[in-house]
């Protein structure tokens, strides 16, 4: 068999219906691996084909939970090498910890960082990421990242909302740049909620910076987390005037009573992509827009050793700068 000849992608547990949406995009048939709990929890892992010399993908958002995500994830990579695939891809849909990607205060560690280095050490040449909570987190892996955004694959069904006159609006500061470029694409004004956090689960909303009187509001984030600063800005909105506002995240962290918050929240429609499964209740105004063809085609590519980033022809690249 000639160098990187072949082409697999498996699914670790996190979400494996992603794995297979990816494949039955790309045509081909998902990677064999038996992946089971031993009694004390910990994991039993086995690939059922041979990947000798094959270009391997590992399909695994770290999301909750987290740490059984994550260490499932290092375990399939040195698997993988060990089984001597000629090179090992992680696609990280969601990557977990990504918000801690600094010492913010003193005698804390920069996890963000810790699991980049478990990433590579484990054994992958490459990961495959889409809306990273910060861009330069790229920058924590000394492997390739090729980062991958789901603004193209969110704005197709923002544009199928029809809404009138609307604005962009950011919940907080961090997130200007990203409510930035979904304005540029909407030629929508922008507005910040000026949110302060006060600890992992508390945020206090102070006031909203533009005016959100008599429009539509497309409320943008990268991920809901406890639904906290999402719904105390779509209620800020609402006092200040606006007609109808639309919740649109990547990432549906969902954690805690998230669902609860955004159900009563003023919002009647939460888009969110499939980078995280979701499990248990599901919001009741829910719209989903899948990044399967999108990683399919990011795969594909990266197989070919051909541009990902000619994906992204019509992204502004100040994103990038987040
Ligand atoms: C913050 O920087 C993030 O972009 C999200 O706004 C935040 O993590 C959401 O968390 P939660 O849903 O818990 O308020």
């Amino acid at each position: 068999m000639k160098r990187g000849e072949r082409l697999r992608v498996f699914a670790g547990r996190s979400h494996p219906q992603l794995a297979r949406d990816i494949c039955a995009h790309m045509g081909i048939p998902i990677g064999e691996a038996s992946i089971k709990d031993f009694p004390d929890g910990e994991i039993d892992l086995k690939v059922e084909c041979d990947v000798r010399g094959a270009d391997v993908f590992v399909v695994q958002p770290t999301s909750p939970p987290v740490h059984d995500s994550l260490f499932e994830l290092l375990s399939f990579i040195d698997c993988l090498r060990r089984a001597s695939a000629e090179t090992i891809t992680a696609v990280i849909p969601y990557f977990g910890y990504a918000r801690k990607d600094r010492k913010d205060e003193g005698r804390v560690p920069i996890n963000a960082k810790l699991v980049a280095n478990l990433i590579a050490v484990a054994g992958a040449h490459r990961v495959v990421a889409i809306d990273l909570h910060a861009a330069q987190i790229q920058g924590f892996f000394d492997i390739p990242v090729d980062h991958l955004y789901a603004r193209p694959v969110l704005m197709e069904k923002v544009r199928e909302l029809g809404a009138d006159r609307p604005i962009v609006v950011s919940p907080d500061v961090g997130g200007t740049k990203l409510a930035r470029a979904y304005a540029k694409d909407l030629r929508a004004d922008l507005a910040i909620v000026d949110k302060r956090r006060i600890s992992g689960s508390e945020t206090v909303v102070e006031n909203v910076v533009g005016d959100v009187n008599n429009r539509d509001v497309v409320l943008v984030d990268d991920m809901i987390s406890t639904g906290g600063s999402i719904s105390d800005a779509a209620r800020i909105v609402k006092e200040r005037g606006a007609k109808r506002v639309f919740i649109v995240a990547s990432h549906a962290v969902l954690c805690g009573d998230a669902v609860k918050k955004l159900d009563a929240c003023p919002a009647e429609t939460i888009l969110f992509t499939d980078t995280i499964p979701l499990r248990g209740q599901r919001p009741a105004k829910l719209v989903q827009a899948s990044v399967a063809p999108l990683l399919a085609r990011a795969i594909d590519r990266i197989h070919r050793s051909e541009s990902v980033s000619s994906l992204f022809d019509n992204s502004p690249r100040d994103i990038e700068t987040r």
